[in-house]
């Protein structure tokens, strides 16, 4: 406790909700940039490997994507684009429906390729898909801590706790965080937060939910995805910039605080071995 450690293992985030359209992206591109701001280098991996959404919201143009990879065409660092501010992002596919569904030999090869990039980043970051299909569950359950997102439309509450379900009975995750955005106010998102605790702690006593922090609903949220620019960068001084760089603060609290789980390299191969 309280060691000082020169460099901390590579933490791995995802970010999920059930729900689509809730704000993932946004809440992945901006919280990256965030953490990069406190000095962590930070790499992003679309997740939605079939429909490729966070190279559209940073404006990139990527030549190649990870199929290219699965295809033998291209190794990981071929595959890499830079973002803004040194950020670096491994795009997904638009439309290859073949990669909804990855299956064991892909995910085996994805993540021997991310365990080999791993050591150049403070924090790799799994962007989701909507739902709660395998490639969700197998990319939530790969990480180090679950970010999930929901907002006040009451549908995003019962898909996240259908995710939250299926995460705990299928892959034993027990442990939630919980980003509440596009609220009015830090009061509506608590609301929404202990409804969503009250549920959980009925009906999946075993499930921690933990609080992160809320997002306000800003429209310069919508003009900056109109931009293809991140909200943080087109905005820094709003209030919704501030509200992401509280939470990547207390990302990176937690992440000094917990003890880092033995000296277990990394979570991939035992995702394998429980599947
Ligand atoms: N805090 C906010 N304030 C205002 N609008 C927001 C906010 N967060 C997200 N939005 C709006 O919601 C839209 C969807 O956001 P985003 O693409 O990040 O959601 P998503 O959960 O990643 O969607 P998908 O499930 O399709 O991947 C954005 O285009 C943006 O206009
Ligand atoms: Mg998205």
């Amino acid at each position: 406790m309280g060691k000082a450690r020169s460099k901390l293992p590579p933490k791995v985030l995802a970010v999920s909700s059930g729900k689509g359209g809730v704000g993932k992206t946004n809440v992945v591109a901006n919280l990256a940039l965030a953490l990069i701001r406190k000095g962590n280098r930070v790499l992003i991996f679309d997740a939605d490997i079939g429909l490729n959404n966070i190279d559209i919201l940073l404006g990139l143009t990527p030549r190649y994507h990870i199929g290219h990879l699965f295809n033998g065409e291209k190794t990981i660092e071929e595959i890499l684009v830079d973002g803004p501010k040194g950020l670096k992002v491994l795009p997904a596919s638009n439309g290859w429906q073949e990669l909804t569904m990855l299956d064991n030999k892909k995910k085996m090869l994805l993540m021997e390729e991310l365990d080999r990039l791993m050591g150049d980043y403070d924090y790799l970051i799994f962007d989701t898909a909507a739902g709660i299909s395998s490639n969700v569950t197998y990319f939530c359950s790969a990480a180090h801590e679950i970010l999930l997102v929901a907002t006040p439309e009451p549908t995003s509450h019962t898909d996240v706790y259908a995710l939250i379900k299926v995460l705990f009975q299928k892959h034993n995750q027990k442990q939630f965080k919980m980003i509440i955005n596009s609220v009015k106010s830090e009061r509506e998102a608590l609301g929404i937060y202990r409804r969503l605790t009250d549920v959980v702690d009925r009906f999946l006593p075993h499930v921690s939910l933990d609080y992160l922090g809320y997002i306000l609903y800003d429209e310069n949220v919508t003009r900056s995805v109109r931009q293809q620019k991140p909200v943080v960068e087109l905005y820094p001084h709003s209030q919704v910039s501030q509200c992401i760089h509280r939470l990547s603060e207390k990302i990176i609290e937690t992440r000094n605080q917990i003890p880092e789980e033995g000296d277990r390299p990394f979570l991939w191969k035992n995702v394998f071995e429980v599947r």
